[in-house]
């Protein structure tokens, strides 16, 4: 027998590329491939690749810099660049990585293990890529974005206990900033048979948490004849497979979060009340230039109705955009304050990175220089910190359910070879970090945990030994 092949995958971007590159791996496998660490043990090599900022297209033509040595001395291996950056740039990879042999988007990821069969047996330069948003009739369009959701092989996942499930694909926002439009194609919602056979067979596998994915997951819905399926239906559904304990969704379009959805999160227990609401912007004329279809009032009203069905358990968090084309300091200032009227649990803050081929880019200059940016980002984070380490201490004394993950990165690599107590992490049910030190046999069950201190971004605590269920007693 032929000694298998060996990929090498590097990924960047977010949740849906992790699970893209997850379902290629779980292909490949199949047909016998093992993984290895190193480019230079690797026959095949992959980039699972993202374009919703500069920086982040930066990086992998880096990378790909770095591996045109290796591929001059071993011209036999396979170098593929998959995912958002492979359906944007297209053919201009092979002018800047002249090496590449496969160039694949994200709609077209089944096509991968014959593709680099045929580069193998044939050599030369393969392309598989989705209609433009331009190139065709809708129908079209979107039946060039294929979903790509094989039966996987449960030790592909970051933990065997915890899974990403996709329920869409693509996005028809049009966000004028944003590039994913163009990159995944129109948007689409999975049937619901589909996701949830996929939830059952992952609960069958041992998987006790699932997040949901989707680019504006609330906006789901499914047609079929008469009726149409929404995210509350689902979750419905979903909340009475047995073995999922816990189930996520990110990310949310604010104007979609209705009192329905929000009516299931706080009536299925399963359903976490963590909520990841981009708001991008304080400021109504930034949102309006950014198009993103709602005002301030608009996203007050939300959090509103969030508070009325959750109350205090909701976890909101969100994302934020700073030096967006013609931001001023008074609209920046408007982000500031929203942060501080919203107290999210946390936002991600981006500097505004133009993207060629959106609206942004054809229309609106990208004039808030760069030092202006950077201090803007600094700032809101700032302010967002001493939130997010303010709203903690409530947690001060009291004891959180926690799924414990595994060790944290601060885990005396030693101690786990020998199984010792180590500190472990895990997550809260509106998804806060919590560490522990705990006995490593922990790992994928619930546990009460008492919370002694709190960070900014992380819970510290204790297993709590006294419960009166003796599963949870530690030997920590
Ligand atoms: N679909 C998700 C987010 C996708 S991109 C949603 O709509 O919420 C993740 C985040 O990247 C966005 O929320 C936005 O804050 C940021 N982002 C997108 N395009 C960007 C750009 N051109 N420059 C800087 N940040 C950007
Ligand atoms: Fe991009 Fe806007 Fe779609 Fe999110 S909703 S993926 S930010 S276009
Ligand atoms: Fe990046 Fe594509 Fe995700 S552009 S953020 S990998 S959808």
């Amino acid at each position: 027998m032929n000694a298998p092949h060996r990929l090498y995958i590097e990924t960047v971007g977010c949740q849906m590329n992790m699970l893209d590159s997850e379902m290629v791996v779980a292909s490949l496998r199949q047909r016998g491939y093992e993984l290895t660490g190193s480019p230079a043990q690797a026959d095949t090599i992959l980039f699972n690749t993202c374009s919703v900022r500069e920086q982040a297209e930066n990086k992998t033509y880096s990378a790909l810099g770095r591996l045109k040595q290796e591929k001059l001395l071993h011209p036999e291996k396979i170098v593929g660049v998959m995912g958002c950056m492979a359906q944007k740039d297209q053919r201009l990879i092979f002018q800047k990585a002249p090496f590449v042999d496969l160039v694949v988007g994200p709609g077209q990821l089944q096509q991968i293990p014959d593709l680099i069969e045929k580069a193998r047996r044939e050599g030369g330069q393969h392309t598989a890529l989705s209609l433009g948003r331009r190139d065709g009739a809708v129908n079209d369009i979107k039946r060039s974005h294929e979903t790509f959701d094989p039966l996987r092989d449960p030790t592909m996942r970051p933990t065997p206990f915890q899974a990403f499930l996709r329920i869409q694909i693509g996005c028809d926002k049009f966000c004028t900033y944003c590039i994913v439009p163009m990159t995944r194609g129109p948007e689409q919602g999975r049937p619901p048979s589909q996701v949830l056979d996929e939830a059952r067979i992952l609960a069958e596998q041992g998987c006790k948490e699932i997040t949901l994915l989707g680019q504006t997951v609330n906006s789901y819905q499914f047609r079929d004849g008469e009726q149409t399926t929404r995210l509350a239906d689902l979750l419905c559904q979903l909340d009475a497979i047995s073995g999922i304990e816990r189930i996520k969704f990110v990310t949310n379009y604010p104007k979609d979060m209705t009192y329905d959805l929000l009516s299931a999160v706080r009536d299925l227990p399963k359903v976490s009340p963590y909520l990841h609401v981009p708001l991008q912007s304080g400021s109504d004329d930034v949102l309006k230039r950014m198009k993103r279809g709602y005002t301030v009032s608009d996203y007050r009203d939300m959090m509103a109705r969030i508070n009325e069905t959750l109350g205090a358990q909701a976890a909101v968090s969100s994302d934020f955009i700073v030096g967006f084309c013609g931001e001023t300091e008074a609209e920046f200032q408007a982000s500031v304050d929203m942060i501080k009227e919203c107290r999210f649990k946390n936002s991600f803050i981006f500097k505004y990175s133009e993207r060629p081929g959106t609206r942004a880019s054809d229309h609106l200059p990208d004039d808030v220089p760069f030092e202006i940016k950077k201090r803007r980002n600094n700032e809101l984070l700032a302010v967002q910190n001493q939130i997010s380490e303010d709203d903690n201490q409530a947690f001060l004394g009291r004891n959180v359910d926690v799924l414990v993950e595994g060790p944290s990165k601060k885990a005396d690599s030693d101690a786990q070879l020998t199984g010792a107590p180590v500190q472990l992490t895990g997550r809260t049910h509106c998804d806060r970090i919590v560490v522990f030190d705990g006995n490593q046999r922990l790992i994928g069950q619930t546990i009460p945990i008492g919370i002694y201190d709190v960070t900014a971004h992380t819970l510290m605590g204790t297993v709590v030994t006294h419960e009166s269920s003796s599963e949870y007693i530690s030997l920590a």
